[in-house]
């Protein structure tokens, strides 16, 4: 096997933890990486005013591919009271490094699988007929528009001059917004490209043909946004049929989407949808599966940089714990996602055989999977912690 650099990007709070575990599970795996650390987070930016300095972004560019473990970030006016004082009222304002991250490599690709591990106790059971009680097996996977849509920054408070114009040549923006004084107006904007829709709902297809599924579903809201999820509606019905012939466009509101998503999880397997929505129906998912503990991802771009992560944030309230009590679960499945992307196929099955057979064991579960509150005794009341499941999965490899 080639020995690969893998770039680290722990963060902070429990990111740290996670990652580290996941290390072990790696090595023990079999996985033979360099691993070179890359600074991002807070302690960034209270020390540099950057929470995602330059030499970061090299390294990625470098290596290409990273596992990161998860930031926190606060309000901008909260941010700037904690910078070192001799970098406050020079200027430095705060933004998110994952979102900076993923706009700098175009990550526009995301990636979030749901599927249920069996023997979670907290996987999602529904009532069936005659008071049964059902367990859907959900086995899902949400492509998230990563880089455009509501989350890609293009807003203003109170509107310049020319950006004031524009609205206003709108015929529903003059009806309906006019009599607003312009410092009270907040806009944020929905932007869809051709091109990046065009890209993610790609790479839905593609991923429905290599696993035998029959379509997609395109989660959006066109019959109301009409423009941006209208656009990619439509992209995938003409994708359907110049690319990818007997495939099926389904088509939900993603309001519909989050009342069918307890009703019949186990009829989407594959869902595209845009980045807010993506967003909001992959955490919805995820609750079917166990929560943040249990959901990974990964992120894609043009340039070639590929970033795996859990989805869960940094959960600063657990990070000072003396023993970690947080799941690793997410993350070694993030870990998992990077092998089979980087073509270590075989590794990334034995993992996932391991993560499935602790799971479905029941022996040994951290905090969240025994329906506990993250207190700093769950340990102590039977909890598996961070370290000793990573343990469980590492048993499992031998
Ligand atoms: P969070 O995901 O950090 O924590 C929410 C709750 O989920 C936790 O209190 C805990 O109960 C549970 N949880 C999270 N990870 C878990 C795990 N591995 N095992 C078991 N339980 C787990 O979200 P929160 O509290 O909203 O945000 C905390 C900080 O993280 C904020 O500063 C936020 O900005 C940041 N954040 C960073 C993300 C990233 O780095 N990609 C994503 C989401 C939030
Ligand atoms: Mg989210």
């Amino acid at each position: 096997m080639q020995k690969r650099t893998i770039v680290t990007l722990p963060g902070d709070g429990i990111g740290r933890v996670v990652l580290d575990e996941t290390l072990r599970v790696l090595d023990a795996v079999g996985f033979k990486a360099d691993y070179v650390e890359g600074d991002i987070g807070w302690e960034f930016w209270r020390k540099e005013g950057n929470p995602l300095p330059q030499r970061t972004i090299d390294l990625l560019q470098k290596h290409k591919v990273a596992l990161f473990g998860a930031i926190t970030s606060k309000p901008k006016d909260k941010a700037a009271t904690e910078l070192a004082p001799e970098l406050q009222g020079k200027g430095y304002t705060y933004f998110s490094p994952i979102v900076a991250l993923r706009q700098h490599f175009g990550l526009d690709i995301c990636m979030r699988p749901c599927k249920t591990f069996k023997g979670n106790p907290l996987n999602f059971i529904r009532r069936g007929a005659n008071n049964t009680i059902e367990e859907p097996l959900v086995d899902t996977m949400i492509f998230r528009q990563n880089t455009e849509g509501l989350y890609g920054g293009v807003e203003w408070t109170n509107p310049s001059d020319l950006v004031y114009e524009g609205l206003m040549s709108h015929p529903k923006f003059r009806e309906n917004f006019a009599w607003c004084p312009r410092e009270e107006l907040a806009i944020s904007t929905r932007i869809f490209t051709k091109k990046y829709t065009s890209r993610i709902v790609r790479a839905a297809f593609e991923y429905a043909k290599e696993n035998g599924y029959k379509g997609i579903t395109v989660c959006e809201k066109p019959n109301v946004i009409r423009e941006t999820s209208g656009m990619m509606l439509k992209v995938a019905q003409e994708m359907a049929k110049n690319e990818f012939p007997g495939m099926q466009v389904w088509d939900t509101n993603i309001d519909a989407q989050m009342m069918w998503l307890t009703k019949n999880p186990e009829d989407y397997n594959v869902i595209v949808a845009g980045n807010m929505f993506g967003d909001i129906i992959s955490d919805g998912f995820a609750g079917l599966i166990g929560g943040l503990g249990f959901a990974c991802s990964a992120q894609f771009g043009e340039a070639g940089v590929a970033v795996f992560e859990p989805t869960h944030g940094s959960a600063p309230k657990y990070a000072d714990f003396e023993t970690s009590i947080v799941n690793p679960i997410a993350m070694v499945n993030s870990a998992i996602m990077m092998l089979e992307y980087i073509g270590e196929k075989e590794m990334a099955k034995k993992i996932e055989n391991a993560v499935a057979e602790v799971i479905a064991e029941g022996k040994v579960k951290t905090y969240d999977m025994n329906k506990m509150r993250g207190t700093a005794d769950v340990v102590n009341q039977g909890a598996a912690s961070t370290h000793q499941m990573a343990d469980a999965i590492i048993a499992k490899l031998k």
